[in-house]
């Protein structure tokens, strides 16, 4: 059995700032309510007058960047693991886009579907694939285009102000020294909260048609959802829940993490899990301030600004932890 290990990473974010004040020509907010509630001060969204980013193409940028740190071709990788909840679109995946994009030989292409928590659904999908000896190398990517789905209005600022664009990138590769890389991974779900963070339709369960026809000015069904309290209760638990379980297997204590990067759903969430493991404000990365909520592209974007910024570095533990729509769950403890 093998392990597997990040050899490259790599992040695009949208050129377009958008702060707090900004949003303002929208919605009835303040960067002080959103600052205080969140930790958000601007994120990126694509701008379509001057931009022709999206999904995959964003998904695109960041995985060139990793590929290349990673001293490896795009010929070298043998599988793409692609993670989003905003597809180009509906069907097929971003995946086989990226597999095109990059003008890879015909490898196969996989997407994930667990929005927050889907990047760490997608690396621990390739640890196994690797584990078993089937794929050498793997590009893992998170990317998503919130901007041109979000509703711009006071009806939709509970949901809007949150999320924002951009994307980041792993190659994953085989590790023969087993005590590098992966150590573990864990998943978990719970569906019967899945209408508490969701987005309805359109969809096989409220197809276009009936969305036109209903032509009902409420209908906020084709808009992102939340139940804020609810999701931040669940999350605040289900975060230290997934951080104990990595660490206790790997008879680890929280004491030896050295880096945690939490997804970026909330500066507040952050800060809660951080004084839960007392850890200092070096261990624990966070960059919501700058991006907001970029759900499936939060974890491999703040990755790789620790590792550009020289905050993970060799023989370090490493803790990934995310927790979203689904609800899903999960943690993957690495040592660097
Ligand atoms: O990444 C996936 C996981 N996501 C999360 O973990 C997010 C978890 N939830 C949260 O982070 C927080 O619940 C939010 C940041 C989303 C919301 O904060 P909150 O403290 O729970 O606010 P709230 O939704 O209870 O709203 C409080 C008030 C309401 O007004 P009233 O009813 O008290 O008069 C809202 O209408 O704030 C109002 N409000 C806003 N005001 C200004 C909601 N959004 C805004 C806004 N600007 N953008």
């Amino acid at each position: 059995m093998y392990n597997s290990r990040i050899i490259g990473l790599g992040k695009y974010v949208p050129e377009n700032v958008v702060t707090n004040n900004d949003l303002k020509q929208w919605m009835d907010t303040s960067d002080e309510w959103i600052q205080e509630r969140t930790g958000i001060k601007e994120r990126r969204w694509i701008d379509p007058e001057t931009s022709d980013d999206t999904t995959s193409s964003m998904g695109v940028k960041a995985a060139k960047i990793a590929i290349e740190r990673a001293g490896v071709t795009k010929d070298d990788i043998d599988f793409v693991i692609f993670a989003t909840l905003s597809p180009d679109m509906y069907f097929p995946g971003g995946g086989v886009r990226v597999q095109d994009m990059l003008d890879m030989p015909t490898i196969g292409a996989l997407d994930i579907r667990n929005q927050c928590s889907g990047f760490i659904y997608a690396l621990s999908v390739a640890d196994q694939f690797i584990k078993t000896g089937m794929y050498k190398n793997i590009l893992v990517i998170g990317s998503e285009n919130h901007s041109g789905g979000l509703e711009r209005s006071t009806r939709g600022r509970g949901v809007t102000v949150i999320f924002g664009d951009g994307a980041g990138a792993a190659v994953l590769a085989r590790e023969e020294d087993s005590t590098k890389g992966i150590l573990s991974s864990h998943l978990h779900s719970e569906g019967a909260h899945a209408k508490e963070l969701a987005l309805e339709g359109p969809s096989t369960g409220r197809w276009v048609d009936t969305i036109m026809e209903e032509n009902d000015p409420d209908d906020t069904s084709y808009y992102p959802h939340m139940n804020g309290q609810f999701v931040f209760k669940h999350a605040v638990v289900r975060f230290s829940e997934a951080i104990i379980e990595g660490l206790s297997a790997n008879n680890l204590k929280k004491e030896d993490i050295d880096m945690l990067i939490p997804h970026q759903a909330n500066l507040r969430i952050s800060q809660f899990i951080q004084k839960k493991f007392n850890l200092r404000d070096d261990q624990v990365y966070n960059n919501i301030m700058r991006y907001g909520n970029t759900t499936a592209a939060s974890i491999p974007i703040a990755l790789t600004e620790a590792w550009e910024e020289g905050k993970v570095n060799e023989g370090d533990t490493v803790v990934l932890a995310a927790f979203g729509s689904g609800f899903t769950w999960g943690s993957v403890v690495m040592r660097w």
